[in-house]
């Protein structure tokens, strides 16, 4: 193979994996070489802007440990998370839609039940969340277990104001409880605020040079699973919020917003007598039963 010009590159670097073994990583490659060629010629990308191409991903590199995930951050920016989300996720219109999984889940938060103040401390007005979570005909899931998380009023999950401290991380404003035998599920926290995703590093410059905000409007994360069903990763969003039509990671789903409803001080729901306003929230989910896959036997 010599004397490979502008217009045969693309056909030898085809012909050089065709022999791959893997149907699925050929499959993939070979279309990834194909669009990637294609643009390349489109904008007719030149020797300096494919150098700084090389820099930037290098600084997305280097950026990245296990607290912060530029890679994540540079998907959902550019949309490829939720596209991702969106043609995995394909179910009735009566499910609970989904949305990005996001950055900041943790594993082996702690368990809480019904009824518990799963804030532990994160600061924001007081918040009193309630649902059902149901099957597409309304009968109750009992035992779902749901994971919570959010930020706390400045915007800022747990992980991002503990890490590097050395200190061994405590978990606030995120929690995991399961629905009672009606399926229904209510718990304490704290107000859902709007906030900028982490923009001081390579995914930060590259909104900013594209005249692009890094904000998301205020929601509630929810992961929801329970045997039978699918697995349900989404947000509630905050009805009213600015950044509703211009979320940073393209992840609103109408269906999704909710009235976050304030209250004067007075009788909360659980019957807490609160001295200062606090807000309700009522939403209930729809899980899509899972999809049974036909075994054949012998
Ligand atoms: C989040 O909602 O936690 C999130 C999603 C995508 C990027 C950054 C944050
Ligand atoms: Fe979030």
């Amino acid at each position: 193979m010599r004397n490979i010009s502008e217009d045969t590159i693309t056909q030898a670097v085809l012909a050089s994996i065709s022999g791959c073994k893997d149907d699925r990583l050929r499959t993939i490659m070979t279309s990834l070489v194909q669009h990637l060629h294609a643009f390349t010629r489109d904008v007719k990308l030149t020797e300096d802007e494919w150098f700084k191409a090389i820099q930037f991903l290098t600084n997305v590199g280097h950026i990245t440990d296990d607290k912060r995930q530029e890679f994540i951050l540079l998907s959902d920016t550019l949309g490829l998370s939720m596209l991702v989300t969106t043609q995995n996720n394909k179910k009735p219109a009566t499910c609970t839609e989904s949305t990005v999984f996001g950055p900041f889940f943790v594993e082996g938060a702690p368990e809480y039940h019904n009824g518990d103040d799963i804030s532990n401390g994160a600061k924001g007005a007081p918040c009193f969340v309630r649902g059902r979570v149901t099957d597409m005909a309304g009968q109750p899931v009992a035992h779902a277990q749901l994971d919570v998380w959010q930020s706390d009023d400045e915007g800022f999950y747990d992980v991002q104001t503990q890490s590097g401290t050395g200190e061994a991380h405590e978990h606030r404003a995120r929690g995991r409880l399961r629905t009672l035998e009606d399926g229904s599920f209510h718990f304490r926290s704290i107000l859902a605020v709007a906030y900028p995703i982490p923009h001081d590093g390579p995914v930060g410059q590259m909104l900013e040079a594209l005249g692009r905000h890094p904000w998301r409007p205020a929601h509630l994360h929810f992961m929801i699973e329970a045997p039978g069903y699918e697995r349900l990763i989404t947000h509630v969003f905050r009805d009213g919020d600015q950044y509703l039509d211009s979320d940073a990671v393209f992840g609103v789903r109408s269906t999704l917003i909710a009235e976050w409803v304030r209250h004067d001080a007075g009788a909360a729901p659980d019957g807490t007598q609160m001295n200062t306003p606090f807000y309700t929230l009522d939403y209930d989910f729809v899980l899509n039963p899972e999809t049974v896959t036909e075994v054949a036997h012998a």
